[in-house]
């Protein structure tokens, strides 16, 4: 009997946390919070651009999950353009200078696993 209301007691357990991983993911409003989870672009005309062109084939939190040198960023943003990103060349070097200065390679917050 014990040992019954144990497995029930962790199944119960392990349903909480998959149920609140699920809500965590889908419903993520910007957190102005520094410190929180999730990443908070600074606003500013290249945020305007990515979330337009960068959003159309994957999501922008793929973009802003990520954290990389100038010459990487570079070098991505000109593979997604060579994938059909519609960017002129202004918008690129305005997007990889955002993404260098917001999302280099030290995480500008302590990341929250
Ligand atoms: C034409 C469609 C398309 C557009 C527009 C696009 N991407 Fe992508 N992107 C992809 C595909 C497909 C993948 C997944 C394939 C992969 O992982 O290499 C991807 C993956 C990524 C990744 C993660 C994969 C990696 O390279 O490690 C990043 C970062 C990224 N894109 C950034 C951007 C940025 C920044 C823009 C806007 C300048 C952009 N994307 C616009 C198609 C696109």
């Amino acid at each position: 009997m014990t040992a019954r209301k144990i497995a029930l007691g962790v199944m119960g357990l392990a349903f909480a946390v998959v149920a609140t991983c699920g809500l965590e993911a889908q419903s993520a409003p910007p957190a102005p919070l520094a410190g929180s989870a999730a990443p908070t672009p600074p606003p500013g005309p290249a945020l305007v651009v990515i979330n337009e062109r960068c959003g159309t084939c994957h999501s922008t939190a793929s973009v802003f999950n990520q954290h990389r040198s100038a010459d990487d960023w570079a070098a991505t943003v000109q593979l997604m353009v060579d994938r059909g990103a519609d960017l002129t060349p202004d918008d690129m070097n305005m997007v990889i200078d955002y993404l260098a200065a917001n999302f280099g390679p030290e995480p500008a917050r302590p990341a929250a696993k």
